[in-house]
């Protein structure tokens, strides 16, 4: 599988005469795997059709900010720039370049760069002169200094009939730099994990439910950071109210049992399975089929365990296999998530905060300690993304 397939890509065409180029590198892209959002600057309009790119994209492409200003409906660039894996501005005309160097705004393709969290990358397309100019080139160098990958443009002819520097890198070698930046950073190309998220509900009656406060936050943040080392990432998620991340396959669950159902199975297939899911450990052992009516008196429900689904995990752990393991702990925290190292026969623990400041449920930063059999590492207060990079790369440096 290439490291394409799957991952949703932005491309953003502007005003240039390399903007034909762009039904190529659309082609490119689709033909490795890849979802591909055309976004055209209202100039990029005069040089190619969004019937061209958006019927080789299979995509409606976007131009306008505003959809359709009589029903007051708009692009939503955030969720265009949150959604993506990669967002490539090719070509790259001068005066957008320029615009994103200065943080202008006032298009959707600038609009959605401004909100894009994923990787920024960016081929230039201009004539020599134009390019050569040091207001270009600063403007360049500004890019890459706040970590966007520029994609240098080429020597040849020139549409204005010169020959020099300028124009657009060839949407092959465009395609080939784009794959190259995933699969350079790609330890776990190859490998399948399997990982669960979320809370779980379980059923007191048709409309209540025992739950916990997990937000699925670090497991969605895990499963995005392993899918950019290269794994082929399954999510079995609880109810959360995040989106997908791209590139990832999820299944969405509601209850302990449905979220073992779907695990052990994956998990069998899988090269590393990882249990982030705040699983109940217990259920109503009988859920009443109707809505249960209030009464005066008390009300006592009886309960009675869930499946272990950690526990089965590393039951049926295979060698080869690894399982990593959560630990959420008020006393004794060390010494419990010790325990359950070895009681769930995991590779690695990691143990969550809930007494520090900004660590634990809902919040989106976690503190965290990672632990093997015979390694304990104290981590900061990092984000839910750093914290679950720092993850996936402890696992890669012990274990593989
Ligand atoms: C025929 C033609 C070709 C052009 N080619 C380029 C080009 O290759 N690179 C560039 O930076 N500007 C080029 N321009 C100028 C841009 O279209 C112009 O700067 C425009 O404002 C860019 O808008 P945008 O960046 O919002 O797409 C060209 C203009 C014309 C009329």
């Amino acid at each position: 599988m290439g490291m394409l397939e799957g991952k949703r890509i932005l491309l953003g065409v502007c005003g240039s005469i390399a903007a034909y180029k762009s039904a190529y590198i659309v082609r490119e892209f689709v033909k490795r795997g890849a979802e591909v959002q055309v976004i055209l600057t209202p100039s990029a309009l005069r040089f190619v059709t969004p019937l061209t790119l958006g019927t080789l994209s299979k995509h409606p492409v976007l131009s306008d900010l505003v959809a359709d200003e009589q029903r007051g409906v708009w692009n939503n660039h955030v969720d265009l720039g949150n959604g993506a894996d990669l967002f490539l501005i090719a070509p790259a005309s001068a005066h957008t370049l320029a615009k994103m160097a200065g943080g202008e705004a006032d298009n959707l393709l600038l609009t959605t760069y401004l909100s894009a969290t994923c990787p920024v990358f960016f081929a230039p397309a201009m004539d020599l002169d134009m390019h050569a100019h040091p207001a270009n080139a600063e403007n360049i160098a500004r890019l890459e200094e706040r970590g966007h990958l520029h994609i240098p443009s080429e020597s040849g002819e020139l549409a204005s009939g010169l020959s020099g520097t300028g124009r657009m890198a060839d949407p092959e070698h465009i395609a080939d730099y784009v794959e190259a930046y995933f699969t350079e950073k790609a330890p776990l190309r190859g490998k399948s994990v399997v990982v669960t998220a979320g809370p779980t509900y379980e059923a007191i009656d048709p409309v209540r439910f025992i739950g916990n406060h997990s937000s699925g936050k670090m497991g969605y943040a895990l499963a995005k950071a392993f899918a950019e080392a290269g794994a082929r990432v399954t999510l079995v998620s609880g109810p959360v109210s995040l989106p997908a991340p791209g590139g990832i396959r999820r299944i969405s669950v509601t209850s302990a049992q449905e979220m073992y159902r779907e695990t052990l199975p994956l998990f069998r297939e899988s090269d590393i399975g990882v249990a982030a899911a705040a699983v109940a450990d217990y259920r109503p052992a009988e859920p009443a089929s109707t809505k249960m009516k209030k009464k005066d008196a008390n009300l006592s429900i009886e309960m009675e365990p869930t499946e272990d689904i950690l526990k089965s995990m590393g039951a049926e752990k295979k060698s080869g296999q690894l399982l990593v393991g959560f630990a959420l702990e008020t006393d004794n925290a060390e010494a419990n998530a010790r325990g359950k190292l070895v009681a769930k026969n995991c590779d690695m623990i990691v143990l969550n905060s809930l007494a520090d400041q900004g660590a634990g449920f809902g919040h989106d930063t976690n503190k965290i300690t990672l632990m093997t059999g015979n390694k304990t590492v104290h981590s900061e207060l990092k984000t839910k993304e750093e914290a679950a990079s720092d993850i996936v790369a402890f696992l890669v440096t012990e274990f593989l």
